[in-house]
């Protein structure tokens, strides 16, 4: 009986030590989230430089993945959440409409890349690419810890 009431007690302490806070809930969806934009965005990069083949159904699928995964993002700067190994700097906080503005620039240029795919020829689907790279960068810049 005592092993039993033992036993629940570990299990109920090993529940709550790995019970993670609501920032470092947001931080991992962040990094997440962050991942699955660099891995879009890491194949496409392949493709304009020639390190892979450039297929447009794979292009648009991994431009879409990217887009979904950038409006997931607003919801992922809980304010705080720079807690543990999170490269968030505090000022995304402080500005937080310029810092908004900046997500959305992303976001528009996703979708714009998106629309290119649909419509037009490889190098206006690169260039576009490119534009929206510079968002990213544009973001990090200010906001992520090198
Ligand atoms: C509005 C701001 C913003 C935009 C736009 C943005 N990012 Fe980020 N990104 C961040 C911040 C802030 C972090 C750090 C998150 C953390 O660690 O808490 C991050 C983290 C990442 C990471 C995780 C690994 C690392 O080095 O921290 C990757 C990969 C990444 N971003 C890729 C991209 C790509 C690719 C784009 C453009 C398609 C992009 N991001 C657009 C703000 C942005």
């Amino acid at each position: 009986m005592k092993s039993i009431f033992m036993l629940i007690v570990c299990l109920m302490a090993s529940l709550f030590s790995h019970a993670a806070t609501d920032e470092e809930k947001a931080l991992r969806f962040r990094q997440s989230v962050m991942n699955v934009v660099g891995y879009s965005a890491g194949n496409m990069g392949a493709m304009v430089k020639g390190k892979m083949d450039y297929d447009q159904a794979e292009f648009l699928r991994h431009a879409i993945n990217l887009n979904a995964m950038l409006r997931l993002a607003q919801d992922a700067f809980v304010e705080g959440s720079n807690v543990g190994d999170s490269k968030a700097k505090d000022i995304i906080w402080t500005q937080r409409g310029k810092f908004d503005q900046k997500l959305e620039d992303a976001q528009l240029a996703a979708q714009e890349l998106i629309n290119t795919l649909n419509n037009a020829d490889k190098s206006m689907v690169f260039e576009q690419f490119s534009d929206l790279g510079k968002t990213c960068k544009g973001c990090h810049k200010t906001y992520r810890k090198r």
